[in-house]
């Protein structure tokens, strides 16, 4: 017998982006992203902006990615949506339109981690491309977290090392800023990278135990160099901008690669995946494929378009969660916070 088609509709609305998927099975049918540029010139996410934003785009957002999949509504097996972490009144939104869809189409809604979101997108179908296999390591570098989580299970994971205070995206960001790019700088960043010196200026190194991370040090000795080198010429970051890009970059970079090899050396795993919108920066994937040659190991990158904040990886998410039976009832609300243990099953 032909096992059932599962349609699902993702929702993602946890920070600035607006965005709805149709996955079919495995397969992405549309993935559709409204991108709030309002918060540029604020220097980053204003929450009220954000939220106020979401509400206007959601429906036609929801509407023109079911178009473009090209499925009927009473197609649509059931609703995953962002329940957190991520900014409450982002999260509000997607998570009250998902109650109120599921309620009028009367199909279940499954609320997803949007952590999880970002290791799962790897389970997107794509011609061709390989999948990590379990055990894996995940790097999940975003502007909100920085983890290296073990995989053991599409739905089992667990993360063995999280930033102390700052998150990789964080960081460029507010190096981004401090060399004047508006908000998000990281993707500044890595196009001026591309044509500096990585070692022109050298910043300081954390040393952190474990497979922890933090990253105020570098933003500090980054902030003082700066200070220090505009009082002797007040066009030290225009003359200089492509080698502190380069530099500032090749830093976090760094320490991001140390702690995945020390776990992966330590824990004897040789798949290796990296998720999350830092996971698109061109420099992170070109030493990463360098060092996995280097230590014999599989790599896997994201898609680009499923890296940075997007519903397909919930939509995926969710299809997982459909085939457990594990759904949200009508009295689920947003958080804020929430911890990916709060998902091991
Ligand atoms: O996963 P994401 O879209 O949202 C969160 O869940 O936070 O990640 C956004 C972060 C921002 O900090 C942005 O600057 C960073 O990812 N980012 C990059 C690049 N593309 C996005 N950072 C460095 N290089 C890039 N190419
Ligand atoms: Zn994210």
């Amino acid at each position: 017998m032909r096992q059932k088609e599962i349609i699902i509709l993702g929702i993602e609305s946890s920070c600035d982006d607006t965005s709805a998927a149709i996955l079919k099975n495995n397969t992405i049918l549309s993935n559709l992203i409204a991108r709030q540029d309002i918060h540029e010139s604020y220097g980053g996410v204003v929450p009220e902006l954000a939220s106020r934003a979401h509400q206007q785009n959601i429906i036609p957002v929801v509407d023109a990615a079911i178009k473009k999949a090209g499925v009927l509504k009473s197609e649509i097996d059931a609703i995953a949506f962002t329940r957190g972490p991520g900014l409450m009144g982002s999260l509000v939104v997607g998570t009250s339109f998902s109650k109120a869809f599921a309620m009028a189409m009367n199909i279940p809604m499954i609320d997803v981690n949007h952590m999880i979101g970002h290791v799962l997108a790897h389970f997107i179908d794509e011609d061709g491309k390989a999948q990590p296999k379990f055990p894996f390591l995940c790097l999940t570098v975003s502007g909100g977290h920085t983890q290296i989580v073990l995989v053991e299970d599409h739905l089992k994971m667990k993360v063995i090392g999280t930033t102390i205070d700052d998150a990789a995206g964080e960081a460029f960001d507010k190096a981004a800023k401090m060399l004047g790019f508006p908000y998000p700088g990281g993707p500044l960043i890595d196009k001026h990278a591309k044509k500096g010196n990585p070692n022109k200026f050298e910043f300081s190194k954390s040393s952190i135990l474990n497979y922890d991370y933090s990253f105020s040090g570098l933003k500090t000795s980054i902030l003082y160099f700066l200070q220090k080198q505009v009082k002797l010429n007040e066009n030290f970051i225009s003359e200089n901008l492509d080698d502190l890009c380069a530099s500032i970059q090749n830093a976090i970079i760094d320490s991001l690669l140390k702690k995945l090899q020390k776990a992966a050396n330590e824990l004897k795993i040789t798949e290796i995946a990296i998720a999350g919108g830092v996971s698109a920066n061109s420099g992170l994937r070109e030493a990463l494929t360098k060092l996995s040659s280097e230590k014999k190991w599989n790599v896997y990158f994201p898609k680009f378009e499923y890296c940075t904040d997007n519903a397909a990886m919930i939509a995926i998410t969710g299809k997982y969660m459909f085939e457990k039976g594990m759904f949200a009832d009508q009295s689920i609300a947003a958080t804020a916070r929430y911890s990916m243990a709060e998902f091991n099953i």
